[in-house]
């Protein structure tokens, strides 16, 4: 289909049509997702501009609009964070060859690395099995001191004081040594069972993990490794052991009077059991399913308002899904970053009752902080986003859930009003669009919402 850019030319955008419509993709449990409304957002965006032009997806998230939109137009998606990266790579430029995720598998199941891995880890995989028997006949305290003090990374780090079962203690130590001899301390071969394992997955998966993510990395050629690190984000996304499958607070075993919860070792079997190659076989299928629909997609790891510098000449409309609250997404999905980045990051801290700690979600030290989540920085970041877009000539598309305060959820930093406001300061019109009743994905019933639910979800349309 021949599209007008601007008078003087036509470009001739080559799409595979027939991809129009496919099965709905999540590639990751995301707060936030805009999964539901992805239709609503296609059908607006269709309407702003028939012609087809690119989009870009500035705070591309999990990549779901991405994909959506990459269907029927060139899509460039923007974030800050490396996960985000690699899962839109995987989905705008998907790749397929079946025979190699079969000869990963293959590798990762008899490999040297795989048995050296197995048996650092094993004196704490044997003390699991035994923790969760021991909870499912009777008593759940083992159980609970695995859950709270298991994490090897914690205890490297000065805090193993705090491992007052003694059987774990000298279980994490033995692990140390073992890690020690086959010198993978220093280097990424172990990070998924140091920094996750115990916690957030068994050490059984964070073992698997970790040989995952070494073949991957050492001995895939490298045009397969954003869609095989993609599936493996997808199949931890499915498989972390937390309430919500965000990595913001690992499952607290006991309830406010000390005790264990009750039925603990089914909350903890349920995603403990899952067989990570098994799992990461089914995601990498799927992405090795997706049809490229274009070669003119992109994908830019960086700042949004860096990125409004870098607008190609065939934009047509900016889409924006900025965070509103003060959570800070890089704290819920900071072991997607590790996993991605596998640099063996400081740990931050807290300090508790005059105590430096480490923190119990064992967060990155250095996170992204992101100025749309400070109070001070929101408006100034909102005016950056909209008087560049402006500046432009590009149309502008901004989500926004209003806070519902019956809910419980986080205030927005900034209200619908003001964000009219500023939106009309620059662009000539300004509508409100809204596709009726929708809530979005929550953590609990009753933890905060990182987003109000039940809320109308609604698109702010901006046209110069
Ligand atoms: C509400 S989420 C987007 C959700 C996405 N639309 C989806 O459906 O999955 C907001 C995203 O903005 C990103 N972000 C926050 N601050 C940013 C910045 N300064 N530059 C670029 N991306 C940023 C976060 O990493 C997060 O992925």
């Amino acid at each position: 289909m021949p599209k007008v850019i601007s008078p003087n030319i036509q470009l001739f955008v080559p799409f595979n049509f027939d991809v129009k419509t496919e099965f709905l993709f999540r590639p990751i449990h995301y707060l936030g997702s805009k999964l539901r409304i992805l239709d609503f957002i296609e059908k607006t965006i269709n309407e702003i501009d028939p012609t087809n032009g690119r989009v870009i997806d500035l705070f591309a998230g999990s990549g779901c609009v991405s994909r959506k939109l990459s269907l029927s137009r060139p899509v460039t998606s923007v974030d800050i964070q490396e996960y985000s990266r690699v899962i839109c790579s995987a989905l705008l430029n998907p790749i397929s060859n079946l025979d190699i995720i079969r000869k990963l598998i293959e590798t990762c199941i008899e490999s040297p690395y795989a048995k050296s891995i197995f048996w650092s880890i094993e004196p704490l995989i044997d003390f699991e099995k035994t923790c969760i028997n021991e909870a499912q006949i009777s008593d759940s305290t083992l159980l609970c001191d695995l859950l709270e003090n298991g994490s090897i990374i914690t205890y490297e780090l000065g805090n193993e004081q705090n491992v007052k079962n003694v059987e774990l203690f000298n279980r994490i130590k033995e692990t140390l040594k073992r890690l020690n001899t086959l010198n993978f301390i220093d280097g990424p071969q172990a990070l998924s069972i140091r920094y996750m394992g115990g916690i957030y997955f068994s050490y059984y998966q964070a073992a698997q993990i970790d040989i995952l993510l070494h073949y991957i990395n050492e001995e895939i050629a490298p045009i397969y490794r954003d869609t095989l690190i993609a599936a493996l984000l997808g199949t931890i996304s499915d498989s972390v052991n937390t309430v919500g499958k965000q990595f913001a607070q690992p499952i607290r075993p006991r309830n406010s009077n000390g005790l264990p919860k009750p039925n603990l070792w089914k909350q903890v079997n349920k995603d403990r059991r899952l067989d990570i190659f098994l799992e990461f076989e089914k995601w990498a299928e799927k992405y090795m399913s997706l049809e490229q629909t274009s070669d003119l997609h992109s994908v830019l790891k960086m700042d949004y308002s860096d990125a409004l510098n870098l607008i190609e000449d065939d934009t047509t409309i900016v889409y924006a899904d900025p965070p509103y609250t003060r959570d800070h997404y890089s704290r819920y999905y900071h072991t997607l970053e590790t996993i991605c980045l596998r640099d063996n990051p400081n740990v931050s801290t807290m300090t508790l009752n005059g105590k430096k700690e480490i923190s119990r979600g064992l967060y990155r030290e250095i996170r992204h902080q992101s100025p749309f989540c400070i109070k001070s920085q929101a408006l100034p970041a909102f005016q950056t986003l909209i008087s560049k877009v402006h500046s432009k000539n590009k149309s502008l598309l901004i989500s926004y859930s209003p806070f519902d305060e019956k809910m419980n959820s986080h205030p927005r930093l900034l209200s619908m009003e003001q964000l009219i406001q500023l939106c009309k300061k620059y662009f000539k019109s300004v509508e409100i669009k809204s596709p009726g009743v929708f809530s979005h994905s929550k953590l609990t019933r009753t933890s905060k919402h990182l987003h109000a639910s039940n809320n109308a979800e609604l698109l702010i349309v901006c046209h110069p």
